[in-house]
């Protein structure tokens, strides 16, 4: 099971992993774009119309098909587009650095609204579809956002009447816009209809804001990472060497936008190759993503452990109906990937499964493997050239090979987080080390310079590769009458990679039953989102807290995995 995987010998992007790391430097990569002499940047203009202008504007830009759908846009069309969305946002009164926020399942308005947004200088906050009430109120809140792009349908998600910075709603698609309140509702169709397809853009600073992903911690409310357009320079240059894409390239990302994986390499990384860009909207299934795959001719692919693993639970047989030929590049992020996925994939793809690693706080990739580099499958690769990662130990020394720590990067790398929204205090937390950014992780070097991931340092929960925060979970189970404590867990899943398990305790005057448990996972499903939810909940008498109080989760997590509980001189008796 421990054999390396031989590297792609021809035609990859990236040279020889060696030669690369020993030419890089980050201001060359700055040289692929036109900022860099006039100083004025725009990420639209860099992942849209600076394509257009070439004879790439005939080029397919984005693909997009859900059950409904199947539509094809061109970099002259996106363009256009978002041009008039642009000016959908300045004809009503939208600004530069203001905070305009998406909030609709995947659809071409989404990515067209996206780019728009950039093209004014305002920041985008993209919501994932299946955050309820409570979610999108705590981000809009924070955010104060002025405006909000949605569907009539999520509208009820959206408690507008309170939220005193939101001042325009624009819906996509039909339905009906309410009339009562302060907001003022536009509706896409009518406002793109009226708007110019032409647009003066506004330039921007490489070191202005651009966009907002809301990502969790281990304690407190979700925090807004700040990305600014400089980020491009690192989401162009890892998507040429890792993603490996090339001009007549068909690249699905399966990622949504809500999430930091579906813009940064959703979006970003494929247009600014000028790469075509395929989106499939609509649930998953093992027989819709390969079909997927043969229709659209896809070559390269990014997804992550828990499809892959979940793609491997449908059988063999599925993939032996479908025509997978056009494939040439797999990739997989977000989540731990088992040494035995890559051993299945190269079996029935005949592809090396290609993990990386990185977070909603690096902004791009920072390790990987790439094909041109052996692979050991189970690590996540080496570091991306010009980006120096190690493993600290508490104080801040670099520990040799082999042995477990902090996995921190030295800071610098251009799509590094620029604040948290905010919360000055909370960004500072990140770099506990003078010049490291600490990203939460533990892992281990071996002694050829690969990383492997070993868990995470905090409590946060990684499940189906999407990050849940214990603390948003708990305070919503505690908004529930019956609960007096919540405390919430990540347990380990053969195929979700973790579940949310809760542990609660009640108020008296209510029991303990199977019925009372399924009513509180349902409470969180229909009030937080429906990927928070816990897939376990168990009623405790009591739950094991230090003397200050603090619920202890880890106390929690090795009861329930039958693990020893460590030093347990700090808990109440
Ligand atoms: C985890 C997703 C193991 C890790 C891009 C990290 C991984 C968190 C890997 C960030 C990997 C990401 N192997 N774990 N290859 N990639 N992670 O912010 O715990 O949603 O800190 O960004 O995912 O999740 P986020």
């Amino acid at each position: 099971m421990n054999q390396t995987l031989a590297p792609v010998t021809s035609g990859a992007n990236m040279p020889d992993y060696h030669d690369a790391c020993s030419h890089f430097a980050w201001a060359d990569v700055e040289k692929a774009f036109s900022w860099h002499e006039t100083g004025k940047v725009n990420m639209a203009y860099e992942a849209i119309d600076r394509h257009t202008e070439t004879w790439r504007r005939n080029k397919v830009a984005l693909y997009y098909s859900d059950q409904e759908r199947d539509e094809a846009y061109t970099f002259q069309d996106m363009t256009f587009l978002s041009n008039r969305f642009g000016n959908v946002l300045r004809n009503i009164g939208t600004e530069k650095g203001d905070r305009v926020f998406l909030f609709m399942p995947r659809s071409p308005e989404l990515y067209i609204s996206m780019m728009g947004i950039f093209k004014i200088g305002a920041i985008a906050g993209p919501l994932f579809e299946a955050f309820m009430e409570q979610a999108v109120r705590d981000r809009l809140e924070n955010s104060e956002a002025s405006v909000l792009i949605t569907t009539p349908s999520l509208l009820d998600r959206v408690p507008y009447n309170e939220l005193p910075h939101l001042e325009n709603i624009i819906l996509v698609g039909e339905g009906k816009a309410p009339e009562d309140g302060d907001v003022r509702f536009y509706r896409f169709e009518e406002e793109m209809g009226k708007a110019s397809r032409d647009l003066t853009i506004e330039w921007m600073d490489r070191e202005d804001g651009m966009i907002l992903h809301y990502t969790s911690g281990s304690t407190g409310k979700p925090k807004g990472v700040l990305h600014v357009h400089n980020a491009m320079i690192q989401q162009y240059q890892t998507a040429k060497w890792v993603l490996d894409l090339k001009e007549d390239d068909i690249y699905w990302c399966t990622a949504d936008p809500g999430w930091v994986t579906g813009t940064s390499y959703g979006i970003f990384g494929p247009w600014l190759n000028g790469i075509s860009n395929l989106v499939r909207g609509g649930r998953f299934s093992a027989e819709d993503w390969y079909g997927t795959i043969e229709k659209y001719r896809v070559s390269v692919w990014l997804s992550a452990p828990t499809a892959f693993r979940r793609l491997m639970a449908a059988g063999d047989d599925v993939v032996k109906q479908f025509d997978l030929s056009s494939l040439r590049h797999a990739l997989s992020v977000g989540e731990p990937l088992n040494a035995e996925v890559v051993h299945w994939g190269m079996n029935i793809y005949n592809l090396r499964i290609h993990d990386h690693w990185w977070m909603t706080e690096t902004g791009g990739i920072v390790i990987a493997n790439y094909p041109t580099m052996p692979m050991k499958p189970g690590s996540m690769g080496r570091p991306f050239p010009g980006v120096q990662a190690a493993i600290l130990d508490e104080e801040g020394n670099e520990l040799p090979p082999g042995q477990m720590g902090r996995l921190c990067i030295k800071a610098g790398w251009p799509s590094m987080l620029r604040s948290v929204w905010n919360n000055d205090e909370r960004f500072q937390k990140y770099f506990p080390v003078e010049g490291w950014f600490e990203s939460g992780d533990l892992a281990t070097m071996d002694e050829d310079g690969y990383f492997w991931f070993e868990g995470r340092d905090d409590d946060v929960i990684q499940t189906s590769g999407e990050r849940v925060g214990p603390f948003e979970v708990e305070s919503k189970l505690v908004e529930h009458p019956s609960v007096a404590e919540a405390a919430v867990i990540g347990k380990p899943d053969p195929v979700r990679g973790q579940i949310i398990k809760a542990f609660v305790a009640l108020k008296t005057g209510y029991e303990k039953s199977n019925e009372l448990e399924e009513e509180l996972r349902q409470f969180v499903k229909q009030k937080l989102a429906a990927h928070a939810a816990p897939r376990e909940v168990e009623i405790r008498d009591f739950l094991p807290k230090t003397r200050s109080g603090k619920i202890m989760r880890r106390v929690l997590k090795s009861w329930e995995l039958d693990l020893p509980t460590g030093d347990l001189s700090t808990m109440e008796k």
